[in-house]
């Protein structure tokens, strides 16, 4: 089959560089355009990241292909819509709202960014969860008059707790859910990582002046219990993701849900402790059967990026841990561990582990495409 191309919004960011490493040798995939900031437009896209040098702004372990380096990086603002088949969206969401939404006039768009998460005809689309949801599609086009469309990934601290939630949620029926998140500093753009490392670089003595912005946010040896807007986006898309779709609407789920989010000094992995209460009577075995034995439509139609199962589940009482298991399956499923009854009424606890750039950002951004391409919304 001949591939089919694509274009990637935000390149230069820190997820786009994922979506450049997941996208180089994909076996449907291939990209024609390279989009980035006018820093960046008109350079190649090794000048832009100063790939190779002192001042490196590459940070994935894995290298770019040569012919990708000697690409041109375009302006973002002259986005062409004509060679690309497929739109993958990085940018930060202000940026993402207006040029996602010129896209989708004519092509569609899978994004990172939260611009169109909360419109009543998106499709939040996490892979394994909400396939039901997809003709929300066929209204934003119908209602927009749009040719093309823009499906938003859910926030990278919603993933892992809703892919855990959802077995447990069509066996069990959820009663109540708290969640307490320990997040890491990549979720928070390349701005941060790069701060951190060289705080760690520079502890103790003045920071350097380039630095100066981020030093309010010190995440060495620290934790930061505020991420602003979190807690009401995972309340909101978890319900959303677990809702039912019925006469044209979702319906969001009926449990209750408390979260609070913190920024921890960890590199890459959100860790969320959760805590549930279940309608019907369940147990720690038939919890974890319901993990294990659990697949959604990327397993059944093998897609290219799908991991085996969606769903790891651990029985060390101390896993999983960011440092050691975010990059199981290569970062595209929720890691389980540390389940125990607790003592209320049919309530549980326990630990999910995934990964914010990889399932959490752009290796779920180009699963997510894969499903579309494979029911026809991508031609
Ligand atoms: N980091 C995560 O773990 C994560 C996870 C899920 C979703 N997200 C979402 O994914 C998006 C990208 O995040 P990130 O962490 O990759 O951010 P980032 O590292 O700051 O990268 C932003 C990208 O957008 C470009 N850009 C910035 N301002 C622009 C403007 N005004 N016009 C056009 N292009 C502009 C940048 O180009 P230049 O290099 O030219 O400035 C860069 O390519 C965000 O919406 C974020 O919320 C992030």
């Amino acid at each position: 089959m001949s591939k089919i191309p694509v274009a990637v919004l935000g390149a230069t960011g820190e997820v786009g560089q994922k979506f450049v490493i997941n996208l180089q040798r994909h076996p449907w995939f291939e990209f024609t355009a390279l989009y980035a900031s006018e820093r960046s437009a008109g350079k190649k896209y090794a000048d832009a990241l100063e790939y190779g040098r002192e001042n490196s702004r590459w940070f994935c372990k894995e290298a770019p292909e040569k012919k990708v380096l000697d690409m041109t990086v375009l302006d973002v603002r002259d986005v062409q819509t004509k060679e690309s088949s497929l739109f993958f969206s990085a940018l930060p969401s202000e940026t993402a709202l207006e040029v996602e939404g010129k896209i989708a006039k004519q092509k569609p768009v899978v994004s990172t960014a939260s611009a169109y998460r909360y419109f009543d005809d998106s499709f939040v689309y996490l892979p394994d969860v909400n396939e039901s949801h997809a003709d929300i599609i066929k209204q934003q086009q119908k209602g927009r008059g749009w040719k093309g469309f823009v499906v938003p990934q859910p926030n990278c601290t919603t993933i892992g707790l809703v892919m855990s939630l959802k077995p447990v949620h069509d066996e069990f029926e959820l009663e109540r859910v708290t969640m307490a998140s320990m997040q890491s500093v990549s979720g928070a753009g390349y701005g941060a990582v790069r701060s951190w490392a060289e705080q760690r670089k520079v502890q103790g003595s003045e920071l350097p002046a380039e630095l100066e912005e981020f030093s309010q946010g010190i995440f060495e040896g620290n934790v930061i219990p505020y991420i602003r807007g979190e807690e009401e986006k995972v309340r909101k898309e978890t319900l959303k993701l677990l809702g039912e779709f019925s006469s044209g609407k979702i319906k969001p789920a009926g449990f209750k849900i408390a979260c609070k989010c913190n920024r921890v000094p960890v590199l890459d992995g959100h860790t969320e402790s959760v805590f549930i209460e279940t309608k019907k009577t369940c147990s720690v075995d038939k919890l974890k059967e319901a993990w294990k034995s659990y697949r959604g439509e990327p397993q059944k139609l093998a897609l290219p990026t799908a991991p085996k199962q969606p769903i790891i589940v651990t029985d060390e009482i101390d896993r999983p841990q960011p440092r050691f298991d975010s990059n199981i399956e290569g970062g595209m499923v929720a890691v389980i561990g540390g389940v125990e009854a607790n003592a209320f009424d049919k309530g549980f606890q326990y630990t999910v582990l995934s990964h914010n750039t990889e399932l959490g950002a752009a290796k779920g951004a180009v699963l997510a495409a894969e499903y579309l391409y494979k029911i026809g919304l991508i031609k």
